[in-house]
């Protein structure tokens, strides 16, 4: 079975990186992108299909030929896209880059991935679980601990299922509104309260084909959206790769530790993962702990990490279709990566979209579309985090200079950027930091 015509299922700037970078592969695969923007547009088809609506995704796979497909984000996996297509025997023979249902609970049901933790001994605050009939026990948990309080909706709750209150009586309020009121639905009927931890964040990614796994560039994002990470959490307003702070000796307490006992942890299960995993991590003072774990790539992380990675993207799955992930080495550039993330006013609130586009070409660097489309032959906004600007260079400061510098040739109405991406990592290497 060879890779030929694959699809990629989303619409964001990682999927617009997964068709730039198979576009780039020596295979000239065919690519589609379900249901894309007018990044993935460029260099793809775009299908208008809805990622969760299996039996269209694998009757679309039938017509055009479809032999891989990447979801990009966790919810079609979440939903069981894997197990879907493994059912059915005249789809068998597609392959699915991602993990089974069972396994999409990493980032599904955070007190499966608590669960799994404790099992395989993997580094994470202590925690305990709730569910609507424990109500009074949450309280009293909180009550008898000191804050801040770290409250999560066990389910995928889009990125606003985390709550941090220093205030004990707001801690019981949102305990009664998450679980009592179902603040985030479904998501919240089981609620787990973590202890608190200091320290800065960084994000690992890793893919496997069932067998072994490879670790790709690490990656550092930025979530909120004011200067010096304040204000709302975003969906992620820059990143860069590699992160200065994360030394050789980090990232190996991060594969002993965290990363081996992950997928030895599936294989003990029986359950061998594919796919990406991203470990989301924190730098405490007794070494690498693990945050979270989401079954995808990142976003934003995924504008600076595929653009270091040096190996041919259609080969690489290749290798992981045929469970030879072990014999091809990840290649990676020197240098950094950086992106900035340009988005529509008022995000992460309310913001207007339809907002004519001027681009200018990028200069050692690419732009990623995000929410973007053609509406009447005209480049326009279509979501709150538009385009991002991404730029290489041989030190993290001349990578930030040129995305900076790609930002200046993006321009529409109510545009805005952080400007302090990675500069908390330019003080650390001066220093000026902990
Ligand atoms: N950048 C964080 C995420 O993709 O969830």
């Amino acid at each position: 079975m060879t890779t030929h015509n694959i699809l990629v299922l989303g619409s964001g700037g990682r999927e617009h990186v997964f068709i730039w970078k198979l576009a780039q592969s020596a295979t000239k695969p065919n690519l589609y992108a379900a249901p894309g923007n007018a990044g993935t547009a460029q260099l793809a088809t775009n299908v208008d299909l809805s990622p969760l609506d299996f039996e269209a995704v694998a009757a679309f796979c039938l017509e055009k030929g479809i032999d891989t497909i990447i979801p990009g984000n966790e919810d079609p996996l979440v939903a069981g896209i894997v197990d879907y297509f493994h059912s059915r025997e005249d789809l068998a023979h597609i392959f699915v880059f991602g993990p089974v249902a069972e396994l999409a609970q990493m980032e599904g049901s955070k007190d499966f991935a608590k669960e799994f933790m404790m099992e395989n001994r993997i580094p994470t605050a202590g925690y305990h679980t709730f569910t609507a009939d424990q109500v009074s026990e949450a309280i009293s948990y909180v009550e008898n601990r000191p804050g801040p309080y770290v409250l999560k909706a066990d389910g995928l709750a889009a990125g606003k299922g985390v709550l941090i209150t220093e205030d004990v009586n707001e801690a019981k309020q949102l305990i009664r509104e998450m679980l009592l009121e179902r603040k985030f639905g479904e998501a919240s009927e089981k609620l787990v309260i973590e202890d608190f931890i200091i320290g800065v964040e960084f994000s690992v990614f890793a893919i496997s084909d069932g067998e072994s796994y490879a670790i790709l560039p690490m990656a550092k994002d930025y979530k909120r959206i004011g200067e010096g990470d304040s204000g709302l959490n975003t969906g992620g307003m820059g990143a860069v790769s590699p992160v200065p702070f994360v030394t050789d000796a980090i990232m190996q307490q991060v594969q002993e530790n965290i990363v081996e006992p992950t997928f030895e942890g599936f294989i003990e299960r029986g359950e061998p993962y594919v796919g990406f995993l991203f470990f989301g991590l924190i730098k405490e003072h007794k070494g690498p702990m693990v945050i979270e774990y989401n079954v995808r790539m990142g976003d934003p992380e995924t504008e600076v990490v595929f653009p270091r990675i040096k190996n041919d993207m259609v080969q690489l799955l290749e290798a992981m279709r045929n469970q030879k992930l072990h014999d091809v080495p990840i290649e990676v550039a020197d240098g950094f990566c950086t992106t900035v993330f340009t988005v529509s006013g008022g995000y992460p609130e309310s913001y207007e979209k339809q907002k004519e586009i001027q681009l200018g070409q990028p200069e050692n660097g690419v732009f990623f579309h995000a929410g973007t489309k053609q509406s009447d032959g005209q480049l326009v906004t279509s979501g709150g985090r538009v385009i991002a600007a991404t730029a290489w260079g041989s030190e993290l400061s001349s990578a930030l200079k040129q995305s900076y510098n790609n930002v200046s040739k993006i321009t529409f109405d109510g545009m805005y950027y952080r400007s302090d991406i990675g500069q908390d990592l330019i003080r650390l290497q001066h220093g000026d930091m902990a």
